[in-house]
């Protein structure tokens, strides 16, 4: 399985933090952000990593991670040269997933347990998309995700009135239709092509799986949730925790 970090965007919500880094840098815990996603996708098994990031941005990213050694994978690069959402930047990903599997994780999104059950429960899967959910107290931040007692029916992004608690995090699994199925959707009422959009085709399609997240997570894109990213991190010893 190939994977993807979508470090892009605009970081509106942490300026001036923002205003001459991208958001992907800034420290969580004792790292730069995006150490994590890569430490995630290696420690679930991948070996070859794609990291989309800005035009404005790219040069640091890079100065940052390098050619991957150091983290034993092999990483590559794409500009994405406008914040048209997650589902543009993931289509960018096209010539570098070549049929694969593919496990894209929001580059500031951290989660104390290791992603790997999940991997293993969308490979075992076999087909279609596998999303994760966590419950949240304010699941109008988030993707929402609407279940039957079988499975994910419907998904609102950023829903005013949220239909259950359950947040879909930024780590989702898709096979090879996914590139497809974005060439099909529309850009939302904000603008972006949005991933919520692609889960919601592949729920069409009666292929979208999905797993509880286990232990705390949280995305990093305002000053509350950078804040308790670090806290996370460091509780932990900086360490990603391994699944009992
Ligand atoms: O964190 C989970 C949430 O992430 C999900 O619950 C939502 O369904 C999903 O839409 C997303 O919501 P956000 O509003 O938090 O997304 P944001 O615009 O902050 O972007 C999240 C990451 O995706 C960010 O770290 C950079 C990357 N990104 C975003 C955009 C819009 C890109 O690489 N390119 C982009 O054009």
């Amino acid at each position: 399985m190939k994977g993807v970090i979508l470090a892009g965007g605009l970081g509106t919500r942490l300026y001036p933090l923002t205003r001459a880094t991208n958001k992907h840098l800034l420290p969580v815990g004792t790292e730069p952000m995006i150490y994590h996603a890569i430490r995630q996708l290696t420690g679930a098994g991948m070996g070859e990593i794609l990291v989309v990031t800005s035009t404005a941005h790219m040069g640091d990213v890079v100065r940052c991670l390098g050619s991957g050694k150091e983290f034993g994978c092999s990483l590559s690069y794409k500009v994405q040269e406008e914040a048209l959402g997650i589902a543009h930047a993931l289509a960018l990903t096209e010539d570098f997933v070549r049929g694969d599997p593919v496990c894209v994780i929001l580059g500031d999104n951290i989660f104390e347990y290791s992603i790997r059950p999940y991997a293993d429960a969308f490979l075992r899967q076999g087909r279609g998309a596998h999303v994760l959910l966590k419950e949240v107290g304010d699941p109008e931040r988030y993707g929402v995700a609407a279940l039957d007692e079988h499975q994910v029916i419907e998904i609102e992004e950023k829903p005013s009135s949220p239909k259950s608690p359950y947040a879909v995090v930024g780590l989702y699994f898709f096979d090879d239709q996914v590139f497809d199925i974005i060439r099909g959707i529309e850009p939302s009422a904000r603008g972006e092509y949005e991933i919520t959009a692609v889960n919601n085709a592949y729920i069409g399609r009666g292929q979208l799986g999905y797993s509880i997240c286990k232990g705390r997570w949280t995305d990093a894109g305002t000053f509350e949730s950078l804040f308790e990213a670090s806290r996370i991190l460091l509780e932990n010893g900086n360490r990603i925790l391994e699944h009992p």
